[in-house]
């Protein structure tokens, strides 16, 4: 059977979602592959690399499995071959026309945030592999718009004491963000709703902010705070903010927009010079002030609302987002053929529609339409 791996269409897009030798592993495995002119050209894969690796190219990509990064916009979802499956980061909830679309065409739907957070999922967890790069490259943009050092440092020309950064959402991504800011050596303190955060920000090397408000979720998720429990919160953050040079904030909530961390009488308590680095801006920003993909200047604080930050780091990104589409799809397939284990729940969590229905109960709530949950298969003689 054929698989396609497509050129990313959004703009500012440099990843890929197989590398050359991610291809080779399928090729090898019997399947077919055909990469889209140009598809790995900004993150440094040429199209001779991956004909090496025993792709074809062509112009325009079409297979039994489609392979994206990002979902396909209205017009490519209508061209995907019917009955054919899809993966990407679809986030199905924003994305309700194209997986109607998707759906109406009777696609596999599959979408890497559906993903159970389960340990043997961890391979194949897209969602964590490029919440690591955001993290890294927000922790990197802080040091970047800072005009002052983040280690201590004791020279002729005068001592400089380090940085102080807060992290604020302490999930893969703010693990991250502590363990990059650490080693330019800033001191870094990180605040979470989790109670689990405590031990995980002190592992990374953060001094953990206890505040009192705390919201576990099911699945080790943090659940949205009440409106009371949120101006405790933000109470409480205050002097904690007004005292960071850098603040970078992860935050967010499942199919939640992101929660307002920093109010803007919080950025105006900050120190002049001071950096806010919004690792939320896609999903509607954890500041009040943020606006996606600007950076904005505030009573001398700068607010970077960070975009799609893994894009910042296409070769990387891309190697280990090709990587878990391997171990996903070894769960769907082999030798070239595509036979899913409808009885895994890890295939049946990542599925949003099979068959012209929708498996995902809340798109299927959104899209008004019946909710047909795939449930095990009962094997023979079970
Ligand atoms: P996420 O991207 O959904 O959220 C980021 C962080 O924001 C979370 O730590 C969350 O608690 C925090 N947050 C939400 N509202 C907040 C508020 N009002 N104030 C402060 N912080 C707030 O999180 P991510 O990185 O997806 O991780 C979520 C959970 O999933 C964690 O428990 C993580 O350990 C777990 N996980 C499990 C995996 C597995 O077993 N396969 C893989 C990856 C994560």
């Amino acid at each position: 059977m054929k698989i396609a791996l497509y050129k990313e269409s959004r703009a500012g897009e440099t990843r890929v979602a197989l590398t050359p030798d991610a291809v080779k592993t399928l090729a090898s495995d019997g399947w077919d592959v055909v990469v889209q002119r140009g598809a790995g050209l900004r993150a440094h894969f040429t199209d001779e690399a991956y004909v090496a690796a025993g792709a074809s190219i062509v112009d325009v990509a079409s297979g039994d499995v489609n392979l994206r990064v990002n979902p396909p916009t209205l017009e490519e979802a209508a061209q995907l071959p019917e009955g054919s499956t899809h993966l990407s980061f679809l986030s199905p909830l924003l994305a309700q026309d194209i997986v109607k679309v998707l759906n109406d065409r009777r696609v596999t739907v599959l979408s890497f945030d559906l993903l159970p957070r389960i340990s043997r999922a961890q391979y194949m967890d897209a969602l964590s592999s490029q919440a690591t790069v955001s993290g890294y490259r927000a922790a990197l943009a802080g040091a970047s718009h800072f005009d002052r050092f983040f280690p201590l440092l004791t020279t002729a020309a005068g001592t400089i004491r380090p940085a102080k950064v807060l992290i604020m959402g302490v999930g893969v991504a703010g693990l991250q963000a502590i363990a990059t800011a650490k080693r330019l050596g800033a001191k870094v303190r990180a605040y979470d709703v989790r109670s689990a955060a405590k031990e995980e920000a002190e592992s990374a090397g953060a001094t953990f902010v206890k505040l009192g408000v705390t919201a576990d979720a099911a699945g080790g998720y943090a659940r949205e705070l009440t409106d009371e429990e949120r101006a405790q919160q933000q109470a409480a953050l205050v002097s904690e903010v007004a005292n960071a040079d850098i603040v970078i904030t992860t935050a967010a909530v499942p199919g939640r927009k992101a929660p307002i961390l920093l109010t803007t009488s919080m950025v105006e308590a900050m120190g002049e010079g001071s950096i806010v680095i919004d690792m939320a801006a896609d999903g509607g920003g954890n500041c009040e002030l943020t606006k996606a993909g600007e950076v904005i200047e505030h009573h001398g604080v700068q607010i970077v609302g960070l975009t799609n930050p893994p894009a910042e780091m296409g070769a990387h990104a891309s190697f280990m987002y090709a990587n878990n589409v391997l171990k996903l799809l070894a769960l769907f397939g082999a030798k070239g053929q595509l036979a899913p284990d409808w009885n895994d729940e890890v295939v049946i969590g990542v599925t949003v529609a099979r068959n012209g229905a929708i498996n995902h109960a809340p798109t299927a709530e959104a899209l008004g339409v019946a909710h047909v949950a795939i449930t095990p298969e009962v094997k023979e003689n079970a």
